[in-house]
């Protein structure tokens, strides 16, 4: 499977899971950052701070979990990094260009770098499977493509992507048709098209069973690791953050509250995060109609 033009510029070799980068015998890490944030906060128009003072570096091959309650700010940093939100950072930058200030020309450039994965797939549902891959490569198309004729090249790089996410046989299929497991493969090959130096993924599981979750987060962790393109990727669920992520970070209040590999994500962790079953429960008790609300 060839690589795409970004992927290739940032690719690294293949590493096993759970050693995302190579260091060096002193343990510096060899990749420089592909994203770089450094005391980002973001305050609405409304002067709500959904972020405060969050720093992060994402290297060359690292699968990055946000975790953190409805709310904690993992949808704002990921518009933030892409200059969707209003940002204040001593750095933020994405493969080298700096988000804050930037012109509407770079940021155009910089979302056209990055590849996005969403909750809902966001696929035009009546076109097929290739011709919504297709579109991921749009921003780099000549006026013939964005005409709808494609170039043999971007076809057949279309349909090598579809094959890669296992859907060499849907090609032809409507988006529609497909289930939502294959319009998540569909999305993330849309997202390769691109030429991704980074992709953000914001709860591409949330409407897929448990079997289909693994399949497309292990798919989201092999482009990483493969490709070496850094997925930065949202999810609820601790225990699919600790099979695929290499990382996580944890918000509270748009406030990192704790950080690390996974392998160091403990259940007091997870229980300071989410809460413990306990506080579920006296949650449930101070709400007693709220079983109710789907009937009412
Ligand atoms: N455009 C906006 N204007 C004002 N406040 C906003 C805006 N967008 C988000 N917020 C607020 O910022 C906070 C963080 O929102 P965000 O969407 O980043 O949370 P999240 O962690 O992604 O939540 P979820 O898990 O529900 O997707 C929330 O309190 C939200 O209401
Ligand atoms: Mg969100």
């Amino acid at each position: 499977m060839s690589l795409t033009t970004s992927a290739r510029r940032t690719a690294t070799p293949a590493r096993p899971t759970g050693s995302p980068t190579p260091t060096a015998a002193h343990g510096q890490r060899l990749d420089s950052p592909v994203l770089v944030a450094k005391d980002l906060s973001v305050t609405y128009k409304n002067g709500h701070t959904a972020l405060s003072d969050f720093t992060l570096d994402v290297r060359p091959g690292e699968v990055v979990a946000l975790l953190g309650h409805s709310g904690s700010g993992k949808s704002t940093l990921m518009k933030a990094v892409t200059g969707l939100a209003p940002a204040t950072a001593t750095q933020l930058s994405v493969d080298g260009t700096d988000i804050p200030g930037a012109n509407a020309a770079t940021l155009r450039a910089v979302r056209a770098s990055t590849g996005y994965v969403f909750q809902h797939f966001n696929l035009v549902p009546q076109l097929s499977a290739l011709t919504n891959v297709l579109t991921g490569g749009l921003h780099s198309a000549g006026p013939l493509s964005r005409a709808g004729l494609f170039s043999r090249a971007q076809r057949e790089q279309a349909l090598a992507l579809l094959a890669r996410v296992g859907l060499a046989d849907k090609a032809s299929a409507r988006a529609d048709s497909l289930s939502g497991g294959q319009q998540q493969r569909v999305a993330i090959a849309r997202a390769l098209m691109q030429g991704p130096s980074l992709v953000l993924a914001d709860e591409p599981v949330a409407s897929l069973d448990p079997r289909l979750a693994g399949s497309v987060l292990s798919l989201l962790r092999k482009i990483a690791h493969e490709d070496g393109i850094p997925v930065i990727v949202s999810l609820h669920v601790v225990d699919l953050a600790r099979r695929y992520a290499d990382r996580f970070v944890a918000l509270d209040a748009g406030r990192i509250t704790h950080a690390g590999p996974v392998a160091s994500l403990t259940e007091d962790m997870v229980a300071d995060i989410y809460g413990s079953p306990e506080d579920d429960d006296a949650a449930a008790e101070s709400q007693p109609n709220a079983g109710q609300e789907a009937t009412a």
